[in-house]
């Protein structure tokens, strides 16, 4: 039953700790007091950055915080986090997120998304926990109608398996609170994430060659691409290329702490956009990132990719009113931390 605890009291399993976006997460609710539990299995992160989370939080908070090493689709391993622990809440981003990949393994892409989530429900739900914070993402909202997105703005059917994934756990999180009025799930919306933890220590390390636009730029400025692939300079936008909504990762991760603040002891489904409200072009984010590294990061107009949509941007005004969240960081301060992470860890966490 979703309880209301206070802070100190309150333990969050973040699936996927490791990654991206979870590991900014995590030092956010160290920081704010919470006790941590991490599950990942790795397989898109590295064990290193448990010790720059503790670095960033200092011992005190590193004391609240525990890692297990697995793959939350493995039943028994979550049995055992759950046994060994009492987990109040859980905050589910361990997921595959490479969109093009998804297309050549719809078999990985849905066994690994969607089966991990059944068997991380059904063990929760064992366990009495029924409190959860799902990594949605606004490409559920597909190529939008009108601008900007809303929490009710329709969604559209997805492009890729990848999407679909977020989509169906969306809809399967949202069965479980019509069948069990004890669930208390909130959906986060994510728009655009870049940027990196100012102190230089934590940030995106993509394996191969990065799909997305910031890491492919950061990239490109440090020297390891000759250039940026602009895909596409014919968009109906004001430079004709893409505009999305960037938010720094910094706000991502404190848009999770007030969403647990939020829900705590609520129950039903929740649906929130995290974004900044602003679009951004392609043209844009280089010009931004130049100044930011200090020199001109070099580009070519290609074709578009499949699948791209012109422009998007989220209306936030949701999570302002609802959880008093507001994304703080500018596009200049994302290249700013992005391109100091680059710049500090030219291999990522392989030094
Ligand atoms: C992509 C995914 C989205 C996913 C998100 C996760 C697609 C179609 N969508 O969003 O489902 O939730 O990542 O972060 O892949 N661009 C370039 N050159 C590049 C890379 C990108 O010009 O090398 C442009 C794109 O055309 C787009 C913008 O940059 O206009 C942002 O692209 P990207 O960072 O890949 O994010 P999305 O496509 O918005």
């Amino acid at each position: 039953m979703a309880q209301e605890l206070a802070v100190q009291d309150t333990c969050v399993l973040v699936t996927g700790g490791a990654g991206f976006i979870g590991s900014h997460t995590v030092v956010e609710l160290l920081q704010g007091g919470y006790a941590v539990v991490i599950v990942d299995d790795l397989s898109n992160a590295s064990v290193k950055v448990l010790d720059r989370i503790k670095t960033i939080v200092g011992d005190e908070a590193a004391n609240r915080l525990s890692f297990y090493e697995a793959d939350v689709n493995d039943r028994a391993a979550l049995e055992k986090i759950f046994s060994e622990n009492k987990i109040d809440r859980v905050i589910h981003f361990a997921g595959f997120k490479a969109v093009g990949e998804s297309v050549s393994k719809p078999i990985e892409y849905y066994s690994n998304n969607i089966g991990n989530t059944l068997t991380l429900v059904d063990v929760m739900r064992n366990h009495g926990c029924k409190s959860i914070i799902f990594s949605s993402s606004a490409t559920v909202y597909g190529d939008p109608d009108s601008l900007p997105l809303t929490e009710e703005s329709p969604k559209k059917p997805a492009t890729n398996p990848y999407g679909w994934t977020k989509w169906m756990i969306e809809q399967i999180l949202s069965d479980l609170t019509v069948a069990d009025p004890e669930w208390d799930v909130v959906l986060l919306r994510y728009f655009n994430p870049i940027g990196a933890h100012p102190s230089g220590l934590m940030g995106e390390d993509p394996k191969g060659i990065p799909n997305n636009l910031l890491p492919y730029v950061a990239q490109t400025a440090i020297g390891k691409r000759s250039e940026v692939h602009v895909f596409g300079d014919d968009y109906p936008t004001p430079d004709g290329t893409g505009v999305r909504d960037y938010i720094h990762v910094m706000d991502l991760a404190s848009g999770h702490v007030a969403a647990l603040a939020w829900m705590n002891g609520k129950t039903g489904v929740e649906i929130f956009n995290l974004g900044t409200g602003k679009g951004t072009s392609v043209l844009e984010i280089i010009k931004a990132f130049s100044d930011a590294c200090g020199h001109e990061v070099p580009y070519v107009i290609d074709p578009r990719r499949a699948g791209d949509v012109a422009e998007n941007y989220a209306d936030c005004s949701k999570a302002e009113h609802e959880m008093g969240w507001k994304a703080q960081y500018g596009i200049a301060e994302m290249c700013r931390d992005s391109w100091n992470w680059q710049s500090h860890n030219p291999n990522g966490y392989n030094e």
